[in-house]
């Protein structure tokens, strides 16, 4: 444990506007000002906006030092104020006790066995989309590829979660996640967020999309206790309970935490999905591979779960996907005491930022690091490499639930899809990753679907 008192720097970093600091760039373009501030003051930076210190830190040691040796020092804190909005107190907003029991009782069912349960769900979700292209990609349409994911990854949770389908009722409380998830970034990228007691517009309309998401997710929790049957998460988690209090979830709890699952289980995959089928469309010996991979391996039969694990190079590429665009770019966490990072002064209640976009570009830690390059998820490679050079899940106590549910997910959409199309960008369409804190295509990915020769 470093002692602060003898660390007496301040790190280096951009001044900014008096009281503003650097708010205004920082809100026009988060990800583009934290870049330009790591080029131009190095590892540790230090930031002032609106008058709250944050340090961006983006070697590995320091990463590890924040993410998992500093439990104790760094929390997730108020950097989460605004996500609680909409996720209550759910896993990834809850701190201390309430998140060990929650998470005790949660884990077992995102273990790499935990997550075999949802296999054949996924199996038949993506069959289905796959069903429904026959004709567009007959008739030679476009199809917009972002769209797709999010309906294909939509489905597959709300199945998982609760049986149903992205029917029309359902699709109307989508919206109303689109829309609370939509404002809830903005108000993160803010800073100067309206209080949420103001009845602007944007409010109002954001808590009427919540009343309608709650009002939802109760019914199905009414449904299901009055008719138990179905053998889906929403069951599994009503009727968990903590192995070491033997505790079960109350309503507002479960609440919480199927909020939470439904937005952090598929708004991050179908991002990333997208750009997995973008960087193909590039690179087009690693789709031949890919096809390759899948016929000797499943030879025309449906995955299953020891297949699944052979398919190894279908998930190098999603790992080199997520590295390139990771869906979430920043991790935040606020410092409980005083601390030291690389000689520098972390002041108790500041912000330190964890940015996976930028370490997973570093050129100290990649080479040619804006390269596509599947390879360097070899075992050979990433053993070679810090664990914390990699993070699009995060890493320590607060590690992604559901990675092994996406890495699942993931490997299975591309090696069902990849037998199946080519899927290529009509010519000319401009691409480009949007700076926010979340990784979309800002002019959507239509692509067109054809027949491997
Ligand atoms: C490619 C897909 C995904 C990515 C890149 C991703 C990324 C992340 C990251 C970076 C965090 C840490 C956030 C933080 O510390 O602020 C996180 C947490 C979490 N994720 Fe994911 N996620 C993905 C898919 C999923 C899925 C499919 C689920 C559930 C079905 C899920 C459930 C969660 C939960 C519950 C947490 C909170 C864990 C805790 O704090 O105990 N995620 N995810």
């Amino acid at each position: 444990m470093p002692d602060p008192s003898a660390a007496v720097s301040r790190a280096p970093g951009p001044r900014g506007l008096p009281l503003l600091g650097c708010v205004l760039p920082f809100r026009k373009d988060p990800i583009g000002y934290l870049m330009d501030a790591w080029s131009r003051y190095g590892d540790v930076v230090r930031l002032n906006i609106r008058g709250k210190t944050v340090h961006l830190v983006t070697r590995p040691e320091h990463i590890e030092h924040v993410l998992v040796h500093g439990r104790r020092t760094y929390f997730k804190g108020y950097g989460y104020d605004d996500q609680k909005l909409l996720l209550g107190e759910g896993l990834i907003t809850s701190e201390g006790e309430l998140w060990e029991r929650q998470h005790r009782i949660m884990q077992p069912f995102f273990t790499p066995v935990g997550t075999v349960r949802f296999m054949e769900v996924m199996v038949s979700t993506i069959t289905d989309m796959l069903a429904r292209w026959v004709p567009l990609a007959d008739g030679g349409r476009v199809i917009q590829v972002d769209e797709e994911m999010a309906r294909l990854t939509g489905n597959i949770i709300v199945r998982i979660l609760f049986s149903r389908d992205l029917n029309d009722e359902t699709s109307r409380i989508d919206e109303a996640f689109q829309y609370c998830v939509g404002f809830i970034d903005r108000r993160s990228a803010d800073l100067i967020a309206l209080p949420m007691s103001m009845p602007s517009s944007a409010n109002r309309r954001f808590r009427q999309c919540l009343r309608n998401i709650h009002r939802y997710i109760d019914e199905r929790i009414d449904e299901r206790r009055d008719h138990p049957g179905e053998e889906d998460l929403l069951s599994v988690l009503m009727n968990a309970r903590d192995e070491e209090t033997g505790v079960r979830m109350d309503r507002r709890q479960l609440r919480d935490e199927l909020v939470t699952l439904f937005v952090a289980g598929y708004q991050t995959t179908m991002h990333a999905l997208t750009w997995t089928w973008y960087l193909l469309d590039r690179h087009r010996e690693a789709a031949e591979r890919l096809w390759a991979e899948q016929h000797s391996i499943l030879n025309g039969r449906l995955p299953g779960m020891e297949s699944v694990h052979e398919l190894s190079y279908s998930r190098m590429v999603f790992q080199e996907a997520m590295r390139l665009y990771p869906p979430i770019k920043v991790i935040v966490r606020e410092a409980a005491a005083d601390d030291e990072i690389d000689g520098y002064r972390i002041p108790a209640r500041s912000l330190v930022l964890v940015s996976p976009y930028i370490t997973q570009r570093h050129p100290a830690l990649w080479e040619n690091p804006e390269t596509f390059n599947p390879e360097r998820f070899t075992p050979e490679q990433t053993e070679r490499r810090s664990r914390y050079a990699y993070l699009p899940f995060s890493a320590g106590p607060r590690i992604c639930l559901g990675g092994n549910f996406a890495m699942l997910e993931a490997v299975l959409v591309l090696a069902m899809v990849i037998r199946e199309y080519r899927l290529q960008l009509v010519p000319g369409h401009p691409v480009e990753p949007s700076m926010a804190l979340k990784t979309w295509p800002l002019y959507g990915m239509p692509m067109t679907l054809h027949r491997p020769e």
